[in-house]
């Protein structure tokens, strides 16, 4: 049986989707496996497809952090997944203001599964929201450092099991926001491409007619960013609260911060 890298990801905007293939790119190589198809995880028919890692293969986990934790959307794949002491490289991709416990529950998830987590990291993109936080992130220095990050994790990788990496975070953890029903607005400059309706993740922008949002929006923006008449907008009070406060605290250039078993900080 032949041993795999596989990128799995959830990844509404590309960011965690790059640092995912990425980073499996580097760990193929440099353990000498295949990098094999990636397990897209962003939309409906990914998460529900039925994956199975063997044993010997490694997955590089990443997803975007929301309000600092992990996607809720994914713990019913997650859950699904057995683990058999297969590694994983969990990579918590957020937008510049922090990754709060998301690393931690995200380690903490696919323990549970009873994977072997010996390397993890926190790395920045632009924030789904606000183009002026994390803007131009990942850039050149963010994916070398994470090539950096996965020739390491690979090293630790080659010198066989051990204990879980520790990595900052609460128990509890952070207290979700309350669920609200925020659709985006959509303006009359709607040329109804549908783009929009195939970029998002929960199905529910009408292909039919776009201008129409149905309840279950998770708000990851990726039908405002991938619009090409900008026809697409949360102005939301609450969201635009939030964007006030992102581009007045949140400017302040974050650095990746990686974790290996033995080397932590
Ligand atoms: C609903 C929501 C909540 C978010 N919460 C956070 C957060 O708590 N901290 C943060 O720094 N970025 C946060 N972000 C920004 C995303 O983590 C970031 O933009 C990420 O790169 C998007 O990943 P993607 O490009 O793979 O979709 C949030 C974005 C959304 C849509």
């Amino acid at each position: 049986m032949s041993t795999n890298v596989h990128a799995v990801y959830f990844s509404p905007t590309g960011s965690s989707r790059a640092m995912a293939q990425e980073a499996a790119s580097v760990l193929a190589q440099e353990l000498g496996l295949t990098h094999a198809e990636d397990w897209d995880w962003t939309f409906p028919g990914g998460r529900a497809a039925a994956y199975s890692p063997n044993a010997g293969d490694v997955l590089v986990f990443a997803f975007p952090v929301y309000a600092g934790r992990v996607p809720q959307l994914l713990l019913e794949p997650l859950g699904r997944l057995a683990g058999q002491g297969v590694y994983v490289v969990p990579l918590a991709v957020y937008g510049n203001r922090h990754y709060d416990d998301a690393l931690l529950e995200a380690v903490e998830l696919l323990y549970v599964q009873q994977f072997s987590v010996l390397a993890a990291g926190a790395f920045v993109a632009e924030h789904s929201y606000t183009r002026k936080v994390g803007a131009g992130r990942p850039d050149a220095q963010d994916m070398a450092a994470l090539a950096a990050f996965a020739r390491k994790a690979a090293r630790r990788i080659a010198q066989g099991p051990g204990e879980r990496v520790h990595v900052p975070g609460n128990r509890p953890y952070k207290t979700l926001p309350p669920a609200v029903d925020i659709r985006p607005r959509t303006f009359d400059t709607c040329t109804g491409c549908g783009l929009c309706a195939s970029v998002c993740p929960v199905g529910v922008i009408s292909d039919a007619a776009p201008h129409l949002t149905a309840q279950g929006c998770i708000r990851c923006c990726a039908c405002v960013k991938i619009c090409p008449e900008e026809a697409r907008v949360f102005d939301d009070p609450l969201v635009t609260r939030i964007v006030g406060m992102l581009e007045t605290n949140c400017l302040t250039r974050r650095k990746p911060e990686t974790f290996v078993v033995g080397q932590e900080q």
